[in-house]
Protein backbone atom coordinates (compact mmCIF):
# COMPACT_ATOMS: atom_id res chain seq x y z
CA UNK A 1 0.00 0.00 0.00
CA UNK A 2 2.90 2.57 0.85
CA UNK A 3 4.29 1.48 -1.94
CA UNK A 4 1.43 2.12 -4.38
CA UNK A 5 0.98 5.78 -2.46
CA UNK A 6 4.77 6.62 -3.26
CA UNK A 7 4.23 5.16 -6.99
CA UNK A 8 1.18 7.36 -7.17
CA UNK A 9 2.88 10.71 -5.81
CA UNK A 10 5.84 10.11 -7.60
CA UNK A 11 3.76 10.11 -11.05
CA UNK A 12 1.37 13.04 -9.54
CA UNK A 13 4.89 15.05 -9.13
CA UNK A 14 6.50 13.71 -12.30
CA UNK A 15 3.61 15.34 -13.96
CA UNK A 16 3.84 18.45 -12.27
CA UNK A 17 7.31 19.08 -13.10
CA UNK A 18 7.14 18.19 -16.98
CA UNK A 19 9.37 15.07 -15.81
CA UNK A 20 6.92 12.35 -17.89
CA UNK A 21 9.70 10.44 -20.12
CA UNK A 22 6.81 9.49 -22.84
CA UNK A 23 9.49 11.03 -25.75
CA UNK A 24 11.80 7.99 -24.90
CA UNK A 25 11.98 5.41 -26.89
CA UNK A 26 12.39 1.90 -26.20
CA UNK A 27 14.50 0.48 -28.74
CA UNK A 28 17.04 3.39 -28.96
CA UNK A 29 20.23 3.75 -26.81
CA UNK A 30 19.68 6.60 -23.52
CA UNK A 31 21.94 9.01 -22.27
CA UNK A 32 21.88 11.42 -19.52
CA UNK A 33 23.35 14.43 -19.27
CA UNK A 34 24.75 17.22 -16.71
CA UNK A 35 25.05 20.79 -17.35
CA UNK A 36 23.25 20.60 -20.56
CA UNK A 37 22.33 23.93 -20.79
CA UNK A 38 25.46 25.52 -22.24
CA UNK A 39 29.00 24.89 -23.54
CA UNK A 40 30.38 21.45 -23.90
CA UNK A 41 26.63 19.44 -22.36
CA UNK A 42 24.91 21.50 -24.45
CA UNK A 43 27.33 20.30 -27.76
CA UNK A 44 26.43 16.90 -26.22
CA UNK A 45 22.58 17.49 -26.49
CA UNK A 46 23.33 18.43 -29.93
CA UNK A 47 25.58 15.58 -31.27
CA UNK A 48 23.36 12.60 -29.29
CA UNK A 49 20.38 13.89 -30.86
CA UNK A 50 21.80 13.96 -34.28
CA UNK A 51 22.87 10.27 -34.00
CA UNK A 52 19.02 9.72 -32.62
CA UNK A 53 19.45 9.14 -29.09
CA UNK A 54 16.74 9.49 -26.57
CA UNK A 55 18.29 12.07 -24.16
CA UNK A 56 17.90 13.08 -20.82
CA UNK A 57 19.25 16.63 -20.21
CA UNK A 58 19.74 18.50 -17.33
CA UNK A 59 20.04 21.92 -16.50
CA UNK A 60 20.15 23.98 -13.16
CA UNK A 61 17.48 26.41 -14.82
CA UNK A 62 15.48 24.81 -17.42
CA UNK A 63 13.07 27.94 -17.68
CA UNK A 64 16.30 30.27 -18.95
CA UNK A 65 17.83 27.24 -20.94
CA UNK A 66 16.95 28.84 -24.43
CA UNK A 67 19.16 26.83 -26.49
CA UNK A 68 18.58 23.49 -24.94
CA UNK A 69 14.86 24.34 -25.64
CA UNK A 70 15.22 24.90 -29.06
CA UNK A 71 17.11 21.60 -29.40
CA UNK A 72 14.46 19.81 -27.47
CA UNK A 73 11.66 21.61 -29.36
CA UNK A 74 13.24 19.92 -32.77
CA UNK A 75 13.68 16.50 -31.10
CA UNK A 76 10.80 15.01 -28.85
CA UNK A 77 13.85 12.54 -27.55
CA UNK A 78 15.12 15.34 -25.56
CA UNK A 79 13.75 15.22 -22.33
CA UNK A 80 15.16 18.31 -20.46
CA UNK A 81 14.73 17.59 -16.13
CA UNK A 82 15.76 20.17 -13.83
CA UNK A 83 18.66 19.28 -11.89
CA UNK A 84 21.73 21.27 -9.08
CA UNK A 85 23.91 18.56 -9.29
CA UNK A 86 24.47 19.50 -5.25
CA UNK A 87 21.03 18.84 -4.50
CA UNK A 88 21.25 15.12 -3.55
CA UNK A 89 17.56 14.93 -2.90
CA UNK A 90 16.70 15.90 -6.14
CA UNK A 91 19.30 12.91 -7.54
CA UNK A 92 17.34 10.39 -6.02
CA UNK A 93 13.97 11.76 -6.58
CA UNK A 94 14.94 11.70 -10.75
CA UNK A 95 16.49 8.40 -9.88
CA UNK A 96 12.85 7.30 -8.32
CA UNK A 97 11.14 8.58 -11.79
CA UNK A 98 13.08 7.26 -14.00
CA UNK A 99 13.41 3.85 -11.59
CA UNK A 100 11.98 2.04 -15.19
CA UNK A 101 14.31 3.51 -17.86
CA UNK A 102 17.75 2.43 -18.76
CA UNK A 103 20.47 4.68 -18.88
CA UNK A 104 23.28 3.31 -21.61
CA UNK A 105 25.58 5.99 -21.22
CA UNK A 106 25.30 8.36 -18.03
CA UNK A 107 27.46 11.78 -18.58
CA UNK A 108 28.82 13.69 -15.99
CA UNK A 109 29.71 17.20 -17.42
CA UNK A 110 28.17 19.90 -14.99
CA UNK A 111 31.15 21.83 -13.60
CA UNK A 112 31.86 24.90 -11.58
CA UNK A 113 34.40 25.98 -14.13
CA UNK A 114 37.47 28.61 -13.27
CA UNK A 115 35.26 31.46 -14.74
CA UNK A 116 34.70 33.48 -11.76
CA UNK A 117 36.79 36.62 -10.46
CA UNK A 118 39.17 35.11 -8.17
CA UNK A 119 39.76 31.64 -10.08
CA UNK A 120 43.31 32.96 -11.37
CA UNK A 121 44.32 34.62 -8.57
CA UNK A 122 47.12 33.21 -6.26
CA UNK A 123 46.84 32.34 -2.52
CA UNK A 124 45.89 35.36 -0.63
CA UNK A 125 43.18 35.69 -3.38
CA UNK A 126 41.63 32.14 -2.74
CA UNK A 127 37.72 32.48 -2.25
CA UNK A 128 37.44 29.81 -0.04
CA UNK A 129 33.45 29.63 -0.46
CA UNK A 130 34.21 29.25 -4.09
CA UNK A 131 36.67 26.40 -2.74
CA UNK A 132 33.94 24.57 -0.85
CA UNK A 133 31.27 24.81 -3.33
CA UNK A 134 33.86 23.57 -5.95
CA UNK A 135 33.72 20.42 -3.89
CA UNK A 136 30.33 20.00 -3.94
CA UNK A 137 29.56 20.50 -7.59
CA UNK A 138 32.45 19.26 -9.08
CA UNK A 139 33.26 15.86 -6.68
CA UNK A 140 30.58 14.92 -4.18
CA UNK A 141 28.06 15.84 -7.27
CA UNK A 142 29.10 13.47 -9.85
CA UNK A 143 29.80 10.86 -7.00
CA UNK A 144 26.07 11.50 -5.54
CA UNK A 145 24.65 10.99 -9.27
CA UNK A 146 26.75 7.89 -9.96
CA UNK A 147 25.78 6.47 -6.80
CA UNK A 148 22.03 7.22 -7.78
CA UNK A 149 22.07 6.10 -11.26
CA UNK A 150 24.43 3.06 -11.04
CA UNK A 151 21.29 0.48 -11.35
CA UNK A 152 19.80 2.29 -14.36
CA UNK A 153 23.05 2.07 -16.42
CA UNK A 154 23.98 -1.65 -14.59
CA UNK A 155 20.05 -2.16 -16.53
CA UNK A 156 21.38 -0.85 -20.32
CA UNK A 157 22.55 -2.71 -22.82
CA UNK A 158 25.94 -0.21 -23.00
CA UNK A 159 26.32 0.42 -19.31
CA UNK A 160 28.52 2.98 -19.20
CA UNK A 161 29.14 6.02 -17.05
CA UNK A 162 31.60 8.33 -18.08
CA UNK A 163 32.94 11.28 -16.08
CA UNK A 164 33.79 14.53 -17.68
CA UNK A 165 37.43 15.46 -15.68
CA UNK A 166 39.97 17.74 -16.38
CA UNK A 167 43.95 17.94 -17.27
CA UNK A 168 44.31 20.95 -15.13
CA UNK A 169 43.91 18.47 -12.51
CA UNK A 170 46.60 15.95 -13.58
CA UNK A 171 49.69 16.28 -11.10
CA UNK A 172 51.54 14.96 -14.08
CA UNK A 173 50.41 17.27 -16.75
CA UNK A 174 48.68 19.85 -15.12
CA UNK A 175 49.86 23.58 -15.44
CA UNK A 176 53.01 23.63 -13.61
CA UNK A 177 51.94 27.07 -11.69
CA UNK A 178 49.94 28.33 -9.14
CA UNK A 179 46.49 28.94 -10.94
CA UNK A 180 42.73 27.17 -10.44
CA UNK A 181 43.06 26.31 -7.00
CA UNK A 182 39.71 25.17 -6.01
CA UNK A 183 39.08 23.99 -9.63
CA UNK A 184 41.99 21.92 -10.10
CA UNK A 185 41.49 20.55 -6.67
CA UNK A 186 37.73 19.69 -6.91
CA UNK A 187 38.79 17.68 -10.29
CA UNK A 188 41.87 15.74 -8.58
CA UNK A 189 39.22 14.74 -5.74
CA UNK A 190 36.55 13.96 -8.21
CA UNK A 191 39.34 11.81 -9.59
CA UNK A 192 39.64 9.67 -6.68
CA UNK A 193 36.15 9.42 -6.08
CA UNK A 194 36.07 7.62 -9.93
CA UNK A 195 39.16 5.56 -9.44
CA UNK A 196 38.21 3.99 -6.37
CA UNK A 197 34.25 3.71 -7.77
CA UNK A 198 35.64 1.87 -10.48
CA UNK A 199 36.77 -0.81 -7.93
CA UNK A 200 32.72 -1.13 -7.44
CA UNK A 201 31.75 -0.68 -10.97
CA UNK A 202 32.55 -3.88 -13.08
CA UNK A 203 30.66 -5.54 -10.09
CA UNK A 204 27.85 -4.33 -11.73
CA UNK A 205 29.13 -4.99 -15.22
CA UNK A 206 29.46 -0.82 -15.91
CA UNK A 207 32.54 0.37 -17.38
CA UNK A 208 33.59 3.95 -15.64
CA UNK A 209 35.88 6.35 -17.49
CA UNK A 210 37.00 9.54 -16.72
CA UNK A 211 37.61 11.79 -19.80
CA UNK A 212 39.38 14.93 -19.98
CA UNK A 213 37.09 17.45 -23.22
CA UNK A 214 40.81 19.31 -24.02
CA UNK A 215 40.44 23.05 -24.13
CA UNK A 216 37.43 23.95 -25.08
CA UNK A 217 36.33 27.51 -25.73
CA UNK A 218 32.97 27.88 -23.92
CA UNK A 219 33.02 30.91 -22.98
CA UNK A 220 29.81 33.12 -23.63
CA UNK A 221 30.00 35.00 -26.83
CA UNK A 222 31.93 38.02 -26.57
CA UNK A 223 33.93 36.60 -23.78
CA UNK A 224 37.58 36.34 -24.48
CA UNK A 225 38.42 33.35 -26.87
CA UNK A 226 40.90 31.39 -24.05
CA UNK A 227 44.39 30.86 -27.04
CA UNK A 228 44.57 27.40 -28.85
CA UNK A 229 41.57 26.84 -27.30
CA UNK A 230 38.88 23.96 -29.68
CA UNK A 231 35.15 25.01 -30.72
CA UNK A 232 32.97 22.47 -28.36
CA UNK A 233 31.99 20.19 -31.65
CA UNK A 234 35.43 18.86 -32.45
CA UNK A 235 35.72 18.27 -28.60
CA UNK A 236 32.45 16.36 -28.36
CA UNK A 237 32.72 14.71 -31.92
CA UNK A 238 36.23 13.36 -30.52
CA UNK A 239 34.58 12.22 -26.94
CA UNK A 240 31.29 10.24 -28.69
CA UNK A 241 33.86 8.32 -30.40
CA UNK A 242 35.63 7.79 -27.71
CA UNK A 243 32.94 6.60 -25.65
CA UNK A 244 31.44 4.82 -28.38
CA UNK A 245 34.42 2.51 -28.46
CA UNK A 246 35.07 2.35 -25.03
CA UNK A 247 35.36 -1.52 -23.85
CA UNK A 248 35.42 -3.29 -20.60
CA UNK A 249 39.31 -2.71 -20.96
CA UNK A 250 38.95 0.92 -20.46
CA UNK A 251 37.21 0.99 -16.87
CA UNK A 252 38.77 3.32 -14.12
CA UNK A 253 41.17 4.96 -17.04
CA UNK A 254 41.31 8.59 -17.43
CA UNK A 255 41.31 9.10 -20.98
CA UNK A 256 42.70 12.12 -23.43
CA UNK A 257 39.52 13.04 -26.17
CA UNK A 258 42.19 13.82 -28.75
CA UNK A 259 43.11 9.71 -28.98
CA UNK A 260 42.13 8.40 -26.46
CA UNK A 261 45.57 7.55 -24.43
CA UNK A 262 45.95 7.79 -20.58
CA UNK A 263 46.47 10.97 -18.85
CA UNK A 264 48.40 10.39 -15.70
CA UNK A 265 46.58 11.39 -12.78
N1 LIG B 1 36.00 24.14 -21.43
C1 LIG B 1 37.17 23.58 -21.15
O1 LIG B 1 38.23 23.99 -21.66
C2 LIG B 1 37.24 22.42 -20.20
C3 LIG B 1 38.51 21.86 -19.96
C4 LIG B 1 38.60 20.78 -19.10
C5 LIG B 1 37.45 20.27 -18.50
N2 LIG B 1 36.24 20.85 -18.73
C6 LIG B 1 35.07 20.29 -18.06
O2 LIG B 1 34.03 20.04 -18.99
C7 LIG B 1 32.76 20.24 -18.35
C8 LIG B 1 31.94 21.26 -19.13
O3 LIG B 1 32.74 22.43 -19.23
P1 LIG B 1 32.22 23.74 -19.99
O4 LIG B 1 33.43 24.46 -20.47
O5 LIG B 1 31.14 23.41 -20.93
O6 LIG B 1 31.64 24.54 -18.74
P2 LIG B 1 30.64 25.81 -18.68
O7 LIG B 1 30.50 26.43 -20.02
O8 LIG B 1 31.12 26.63 -17.54
O9 LIG B 1 29.25 25.10 -18.31
C9 LIG B 1 29.14 24.45 -17.09
C10 LIG B 1 27.83 23.73 -17.04
O10 LIG B 1 27.72 23.14 -15.73
C11 LIG B 1 26.52 23.62 -15.12
N3 LIG B 1 26.63 23.71 -13.68
C12 LIG B 1 27.42 24.50 -12.93
N4 LIG B 1 27.15 24.30 -11.63
C13 LIG B 1 26.17 23.36 -11.57
C14 LIG B 1 25.46 22.74 -10.52
N5 LIG B 1 25.67 23.04 -9.23
N6 LIG B 1 24.52 21.81 -10.83
C15 LIG B 1 24.26 21.49 -12.13
N7 LIG B 1 24.88 22.07 -13.15
C16 LIG B 1 25.83 22.99 -12.88
C17 LIG B 1 26.29 25.00 -15.75
O11 LIG B 1 24.95 25.37 -15.53
P3 LIG B 1 24.53 26.94 -15.39
O12 LIG B 1 24.39 27.46 -16.80
O13 LIG B 1 23.26 26.90 -14.65
O14 LIG B 1 25.63 27.64 -14.65
C18 LIG B 1 26.64 24.68 -17.19
O15 LIG B 1 25.57 23.99 -17.80
C19 LIG B 1 33.05 20.69 -16.91
O16 LIG B 1 33.01 19.57 -16.06
C20 LIG B 1 34.47 21.22 -17.02
O17 LIG B 1 35.17 21.16 -15.80
C21 LIG B 1 36.12 21.92 -19.57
Amino acid sequence: MRNLINGLLLLFLSALSGTVNAGLEADKPTVLITGANRGIGLEFVRQYSILDWNIIATARNPKKAKALKALASEDSNIIIEQLDVTDHTRIDWLADIYADQAIDVLLSNAGLTPKYVSAFKRVKGIDFNMATKSFEVNASGPLKLSQAFMKHVAASQQKKIIIISSKAASFELGPKMPMMYSYRASKAALNMFMYTLSFEAPKQGITLTLISPGTVNTMKPGGIKIPNAIEPPESVAKMIALIDRLTAEDNGRFLSFADGSDIGW
